[in-house]
């Protein structure tokens, strides 16, 4: 049926302002959202499908077995809304199960965004599709003039909430609940704490692909800002870290170098870290008072394999 596709300004000007404070800043870093351009989400998709990488395909697996309970769980529900729906496939299952009338997702990579979810309206004839392209970690609240009424679920499955640290993660879950209303509900995946060796091979799989997903970060700012890094001349790094719980995931430089980023000149010495991401693995427990001090409760819980799925209302 209707498919509505909306860009919303903010990206381009974001990523030049970010990239520079975060290169300014001792340690170096960068916000890892922008991992996501064209060939991110690529790369990213290749992520899930390494046998290391169990993340996404134990979820996937967690979701078949336990759908007709987590719908049956749920209630009717109007609207799904989807924050990071990437490739859109994982929304499918809950449209089979849960008929809802509308289907909001929203990306940061918007062009992938709406090539992805555009087919979801030709697949479900009686669904109204929005897709935002937009960084609703900026900038949530904009979503909200294109919510119906009505039943709301926030799905925000594979653990994108790992990648922010506890506060961080507090304060997004609240901006869900205003987005959701007192009446909505939100079904969300974490990854667990578990077996440091699994977490490590996780993101340092053997054929390499998250270390290309990581310096591909590097590739873009010189395709976007005109930079001049080397990818050669960094290394992937990444690593579990049990006592806060998270996996940190660096560039380290390999040697002395300078580079220059939109007309700004940054200096590396030998193994200075550019930090890209973490994600946060937690305890159902742990997970559980997170979402409560954000305002929701805990409904029904699944679990398989190292991985959680919670609904909360
Ligand atoms: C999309 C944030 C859940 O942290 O596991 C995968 C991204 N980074 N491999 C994660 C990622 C390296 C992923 N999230």
């Amino acid at each position: 049926m209707a498919f509505t596709f909306k860009n919303l300004p903010v990206e381009r000007d974001d990523l030049r302002v970010d990239v520079l404070t975060g290169l300014a800043t001792s340690p170096k870093s960068i916000p890892p959202k922008y991992f996501y351009d064209e060939a991110g989400c690529r790369l990213f998709e290749a992520i899930c499908a390494q046998p290391e990488y169990a993340l996404c395909l134990t979820e996937q697996a967690l979701m078949a077995t336990c759908l007709s309970d987590i719908a049956a769980a749920m209630g009717p529900v109007e609207c799904i809304v989807e924050p990071g729906a990437g490739d859109c496939i994982k929304v499918r299952r809950l449209l089979d199960a849960l008929r809802p009338s509308h289907l909001v997702v929203m990306d940061i990579a918007g062009a992938p965004l709406a090539a992805a979810a555009e087919p979801l309206s030709r697949d479900y004839p009686d669904l109204a599709v929005t897709a935002l392209g937009m960084d609703f970690i900026h900038n949530l609240e904009a979503a909200a003039p294109y919510l119906p009424t009505g039943q709301r679920l926030i799905y925000y499955p594979g653990s994108s909430i790992g990648n922010f640290p506890p506060d961080a993660a507090t304060a997004l879950l609240a901006r869900f609940r205003q987005l959701a209303g007192t009446e909505g509900q939100l079904l969300i995946g974490f990854d667990l704490k578990k077996d440091p060796q699994l977490l490590h091979a996780a993101y340092n799989d053997a054929a390499g692909v998250t270390a290309a997903f990581n310096l591909n970060l590097l590739e873009r700012l010189n395709r976007e800002l005109g930079a001049d890094f080397d990818p050669a001349r960094f290394r992937h790094y990444a690593f579990y870290n049990p006592v806060v719980g998270r996996i940190e995931m660096h560039l380290v430089s390999l040697a002395e170098q300078d580079v220059k980023v939109a007309g700004q000149r940054f200096h590396f010495t030998v193994g200075e870290t550019l930090h890209t991401e973490h994600s946060y693995k937690f305890r159902c427990d742990e997970f559980s008072t997170i979402a409560n001090t954000a305002g929701w409760s805990l409904k029904a819980s699944w679990e398989h394999n190292g991985f959680a799925v919670q609904l909360y209302g």
